[in-house]
């Protein structure tokens, strides 16, 4: 647990589900005032805001597009407006789809760039105008991917937007550092979410993804969780400008397991 979390105002985007859901449930538990955003979902995050309240924090839900400025903006005011201030800003919702890039239209592009970069970009920069203005020494934690830095064919659009993640992060930190506000990354290997269900719902998929990772299991979404409320916590309050990798080692160049090569 993290003492400091207690009472700081989270924003959690995409938090209906998956990794999103995991990480709102863990700041409740860690007895934070969390801002739930969902987009299409919200029976599910009624359920989520009733869990974090159980587990002694506090919830509003929100809903809201992370494609779509005005949501952005919207979102973090009603956090302002809700619960005072704002500390940390998860900027986690995010999709994507298989399409062979010599198919891939420019509609489909568009869409997964605005919603997992450019909303990345607006949940960062409303964050960042905030805490400025209020010399809040606050924490951005964006969700990008192992795909940062492993190409991935067929998902050229995701790949992209994860690459652009990285380098708006690295650049943000450096930018905002003599103010406090830190700006890191977290960077998932293959976690046990709605985004691959399809995938390991297929016994031959899910083997040729446990291929790939060198401690051989699916990674579940409360380790991604703990290492954002680390990051957001002051245990991490010289950390920014990186990547935490949770991956179970995928980036590690698995191919040379076996001390071959
Ligand atoms: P998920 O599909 O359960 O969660 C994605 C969430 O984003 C959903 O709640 C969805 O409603 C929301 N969302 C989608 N479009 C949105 C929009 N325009 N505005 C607001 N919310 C929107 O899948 P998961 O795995 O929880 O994904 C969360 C993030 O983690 C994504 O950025 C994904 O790229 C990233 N990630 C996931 C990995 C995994 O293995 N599960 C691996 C690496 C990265």
């Amino acid at each position: 647990m993290f003492k400091d979390l207690e009472g700081k105002v989270v924003v959690v985007t995409g938090a209906s589900s998956g990794l999103g859901r995991a990480i709102a449930k863990r700041f409740g538990e860690e007895k934070a005032k969390v801002v739930v955003n969902y987009y299409k979902n919200e029976g599910k995050s009624d359920e989520l805001i009733k869990e974090i309240k159980e587990a002694g924090g506090e919830a509003i839900k929100v809903q809201g597009d992370v494609s779509k400025e005005e949501d952005v903006k919207r979102l973090v005011q009603t956090a302002i407006d809700e619960f005072g201030t704002l500390d940390v800003m998860v900027n986690n919702a995010g999709i994507q789809n298989e399409v062979p890039t010599e198919e891939l239209s420019v509609e489909e592009w568009n869409k997964v760039i605005s919603t997992n970069l450019t909303g990345i970009f607006t949940g960062s920069r409303e964050a960042i105008k905030y805490m400025l203005e209020h010399d809040i020494k606050g924490s951005i934690i964006n969700m990008s991917s192992v795909h940062q830095i492993i190409p991935w064919p067929h998902f050229a659009h995701y790949a992209a937007s994860k690459g652009g993640i990285k380098m708006l992060s690295e650049t943000l930190a450096l930018e905002y550092a003599p103010h406090g506000i830190r700006v890191n990354c977290l960077a998932p290997g293959a976690i046990n979410t709605p985004i691959n269900k399809e995938k390991f719902s297929d016994p031959e998929a899910k083997e040729e993804v446990l291929k790939m990772i060198p401690m051989k299991k699916i990674g579940e979404p409360e380790e991604v969780a703990a290492a954002a409320v680390w990051l957001a916590s002051k245990e991490a309050s010289y950390v920014t400008g990186t990547t935490l990798y949770i991956d179970g080692g995928m980036t590690n160049y698995p191919s040379f397991q076996a001390g071959k090569g």
